[in-house]
This record gives structure tokens, sequence and C-alpha cells, in this order.
């Protein structure tokens, strides 16, 4: 694996399991270290469904990354972007609308290198990456790359997919929520996606979450009602809060659609 001048092997943790290279794993990719991939298997292992979940999270986050996009949504703000894969924010963005620019932003080094990488390649100037954490986001907001980049004095879509189960409640996820909306412009756009045990029994739950608690960030899942509360606020728009291929699919949900274990929305802020 290729490492750039900015990030070092320490950084990295070849050693540990990374959400984000175990999710680059589910979804078939090679950015991934053994560790990583070990711990995958364990999760697919207690979870098969695992590998449904992650594409059917990233067939959410395409649809509603076009939809916005439709309704005027030039600018955004994408927290917790992953690995890139196929069909990441700016290419569906700038597929509706050339002009559109992205800020990616993600606390994993071997994100960043993969993302300036293909924006390297890019070189287009309507994209640009940050290194941040989540739970620091009023530096996301008052970094040089959201600022240069976006006016958040127009409105601007906001992306959280499959991100916040990363954030324990004694991290104060709503608040964190709450505090990167207060600081986008009315008619922005709130696109979230997040993990559920609803659908699963008690002991899958507590092998998962036994898989993740030895990765660098732990996984929680969240019932249907507290993942509605991070739109407090804001206009949900339809369906509501739906499991993730039942939001405005595209073609007939497969059998089960309504079991996987990971909710979507999209909102607006008024
Ligand atoms: C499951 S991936 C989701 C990727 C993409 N958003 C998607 O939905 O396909 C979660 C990403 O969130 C990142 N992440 C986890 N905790 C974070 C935090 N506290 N701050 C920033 N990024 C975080 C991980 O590094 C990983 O890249």
């Amino acid at each position: 694996m290729e490492q750039s001048s900015r990030t070092s092997a320490t950084d990295l943790r070849p050693d540990v399991p990374h959400p984000a290279r175990m999710y680059d794993y589910y979804l078939g990719g090679k950015d991934n270290f053994p560790a990583d991939r070990e711990a995958a298997e364990r999760a697919l292992a207690a979870n098969p469904e695992f590998r449904s979940t992650a594409r059917a999270n990233r067939g959410f986050l395409q649809r509603a990354v076009r939809f916005v996009t439709g309704q005027g949504i030039d600018q955004f703000l994408d927290i917790g972007t992953g690995i890139p894969t196929v069909g990441n924010t700016h290419e569906i963005a700038q597929q509706v609308d050339p002009q559109a620019r992205v800020v990616y932003v993600d606390n994993d080094p071997i994100v960043l290198t993969h993302a300036r990488a293909l924006m390297a390649g890019m070189g287009l100037g309507r994209t640009d990456v940050l290194q941040a954490d989540l739970r620091g986001p009023a530096g996301i907001l008052s970094a040089a790359e959201v600022k240069g980049l976006l006016d958040l004095d127009r409105p601007v879509a906001l992306v959280l997919a499959a991100v916040l189960h990363f954030l324990p409640d004694e991290t104060e996820p709503y608040k964190i929520v709450e505090t990167l909306v207060d600081a986008l412009a009315p008619g922005s756009y709130l696109i979230l996606s997040h993990g559920t045990a609803d659908f699963i029994p008690p002991e899958v739950r507590d092998r998962v979450t036994g898989v993740y608690s030895k990765a660098t960030a732990p996984l929680v899942g969240r019932s249907r009602e507290e993942v509605r509360r991070f739109f407090d606020g804001l206009e949900l728009l339809e369906p509501g809060v739906v499991t993730v291929p039942l939001w405005r699919p595209e073609e007939e949900p497969a059998e089960g659609a309504d079991r996987v274990s990971m909710y979507g929305a999209v909102a607006r802020k008024l």
C-alpha cells in the first residue's frame, strides 16, 4: 500500500482494525491490512449482512446526493468520507452539476491519503480534503479547507453517512450535529445514515460490538427514534427515517429491505 509523505506508518496503525478499512473490505476494496480483514471477517461471521448493508448505504448516499443536487445544492461538506470507492459524493454531484464543490473530512489518515491522490488526479479545484475529527465540529467549520471552498452563507448539504454510529453518547453526537447544522444557511440539507441493531438478536449485536471495541472506534447502533432525533428542528423529507434501501428507491427493493441494519434520511433546514 502506498503512503503519502503526510502519512506515516505510525499514523496508519496497520496492526489495529480501522472502521474505514473494514468498510473498504466489506465493499470489496483493496485498501486494508490483515488486522482489518480479520476483524471484518469476525463481524461478517456474526452478521453476514454487513456487506449488503454497506452496499445499500452507498446506494442511499448516491441517491440522496443526486436528489439534493437536483434541488440546486452545489456545495457539500462530507464528514466521515471513507476510503474513496465507486460513486463518491463529488462524482455523483458533479454528474448533475459540474460546478459542485465538495470538502471531504475524515479522521483516518488512510482516507486522506487516497482522497488526496484522487483529487490531485482530477485537479479541478472543486474538491478538497481535511483530516479532522467529527468530535470537534467547530474546528471543522473554521478550517481553511472548508472556508476556502464552501460559502457557508449559501445552502450546503452536510453529509454524515455511516459515521455517527462511531460516536458513543458520551461524545454528545446530538450536540455535534446541532453545532454543524446551526452553522449552515437556511435551505441547507442534512443527509444522514446510521447503523442500528433494531433488527438483529442481542447476541449478534454483542458479537459485532465486541469486534469494533478492539478497533479505533466503537460501534453504537441506535434505534429509529434515536436516529430521528438527529433531525430535530429540521424539515424531515419523505419518506422520513427508513432503512437505507427504502429511501426513494429507484428499483423494486429486495426482500428484507425493511430489515437492513442501517437507517437513512434527508432533511432540510428551514
Ligand atoms: C463506514 S465509513 C462510511 C464512509 C462513507 N461516508 C459512506 O457512507 O459510504 C465511516 C467513516 O467515518 C470515519 N470516522 C469514524 N469516526 C470519525 C470521527 N470521529 N471523525 C471523522 N471521521 C470519522 C471513518 O474513518 C470512516 O472513514
